[in-house]
């Protein structure tokens, strides 16, 4: 992904406004990038990337997830058509 890529495709939250939002607001645990325009809070697709990415960040590593996005959108299609969590995983 690029920083232009969402990340939260139910609140259109990008990379770079994660990533951004790690750095100024230093939160101490994954759930406040809730506070990232709602990042998270819609159909939770995005949350164990969402956790990755606080991960990274409180790793010291550069924040990137390494996912092409098209593939990424359509495993949240069918999370979202499926109602379960098959596929969900950042480590896909
Ligand atoms: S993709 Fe983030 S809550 Fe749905």
């Amino acid at each position: 992904m690029n920083d232009t890529d969402n990340v939260c495709l139910c609140f259109h939250v990008s990379h770079g406004k994660i990533r951004r939002f790690l750095q100024r607001e230093q939160p101490q645990v994954v759930s406040k990038l809730s506070e990232c325009l709602d990042a998270g809070t819609g159909c939770g697709w995005c949350r164990p990337f969402l956790k990755q990415m606080y991960q990274q960040w409180a790793d010291g590593q550069p924040v990137q997830l390494t996912v092409n996005p098209a593939s990424y959108a359509t495993g949240r299609d069918r999370y979202k058509d499926r109602g379960t969590p098959e596929g969900n995983s950042a480590d896909a």
